[in-house]
């Protein structure tokens, strides 16, 4: 599972170098996408190339290739790495130039790096063993110290690495955001908050990433007659949750079991979180069934 892709070439990881001129590295302009595969498949991947264009317009950098031309990039460097269960990683930057400078550069020549790294996600064999042995996670509220772009997948992640780390040096594993009194997500998730059999999940703005994972979880949801509403969230509502799930493509769909050191309504994962699993599931196994 070593073998990338850089500007126009596959190479084994170790070979892979860029210009420390570029505007990632010294800038951090650019943006990225992560995409699961599965069984050698890439998952939602319509949906994860429309986000790319959108996060490529949104910071004004033409997109390199078509969609179609993703698709015979991405595709064979999951065959390269062996098929299998993988994360994709793509990046695009605002390429190299001579010196640092704020403004763009007259010429863009992008950089585009793409790596894939083995999921750390239990098959799906048996959908029993999965479903009971997901423990559930610790959280913490933090405030969102986060810009006014959030909606733009960028590789400036420099707020939700240290609200990461916050959670994991509070003994948590991950940090729930919360903006002007309401939630916004997690360091690097979705977040859904479930009430009397409903669940709610902040409305897509500017202030969160529209994730992947969560619009699957809406859209299978609907499909179900699980009632589930994308609306502000505020902290007492948060404080008074049955259930609470973060999401997000490498993690799937995750448990929260407890909350500032509360336990999140019993403590145990919840009835919902271990149906919407189960939806989850099956929707991808009914994937690979169709081709
Ligand atoms: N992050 N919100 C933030 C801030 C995220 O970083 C992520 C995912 C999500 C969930 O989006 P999706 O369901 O499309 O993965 C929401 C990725 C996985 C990462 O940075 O590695």
């Amino acid at each position: 599972m070593n073998i990338v892709y850089l500007n126009g070439s596959f190479m084994p990881k170790e070979e892979a170098t860029i210009s420390v001129m570029d505007r990632g590295f010294l800038l951090a302009d650019g943006i990225y996408e992560v995409i699961p595969v599965y069984s050698g498949k890439l998952f939602r991947l319509k949906e994860h190339l429309n986000r790319l264009q959108r996060s490529l317009d949104a910071i004004r950098l033409p997109s390199p290739f078509t969609q179609k031309e993703w698709q015979t990039i991405l595709c064979e460097l999951v065959d390269k790495n062996g098929g299998g269960n993988q994360a994709i990683y793509l990046q695009v930057t605002r390429g190299v130039e001579n010196i640092r400078d704020h403004s763009f550069p007259d010429q863009v020549k992008p950089t585009i790096f793409v790596m894939s790294n083995p999921i750390a996600k239990p098959t799906d064999e048996d959908l029993n063993h999965t479903l009971d042995n997901t423990p559930g996670i610790s959280t913490i509220t933090t405030k969102d110290i986060r810009w006014d772009r959030c909606d733009i997948k960028s590789i400036s992640l420099l707020p939700n690495i240290l609200l990461r780390q916050q959670a994991l040096d509070a003994g948590a594993q991950e940090a729930l955001l919360i903006k002007d009194g309401y939630l916004t997500e997690g360091a690097a998730s979705n977040c859904f908050v479930i009430k009397d059999g409903v669940i709610f999940t902040p409305p897509k703005n500017e202030l969160i990433l529209g994730g992947i994972t969560r619009d699957l979880v809406i859209e299978l949801a609907r499909e179900n007659q699980i009632d589930c509403k994308e609306e502000p969230i505020n902290e007492a509502a948060l404080n008074n949750a049955d259930e609470i799930w973060i999401s997000s493509s490498t993690k799937e769909i995750v448990p929260v079991v407890q909350l500032n050191n509360k336990a999140v309504g019993q403590g145990v994962v919840g009835p919902l979180w271990r149906k919407m699993a189960e939806l989850y599931i099956q929707y991808k196994l009914s994937l690979f069934e169709t081709g």
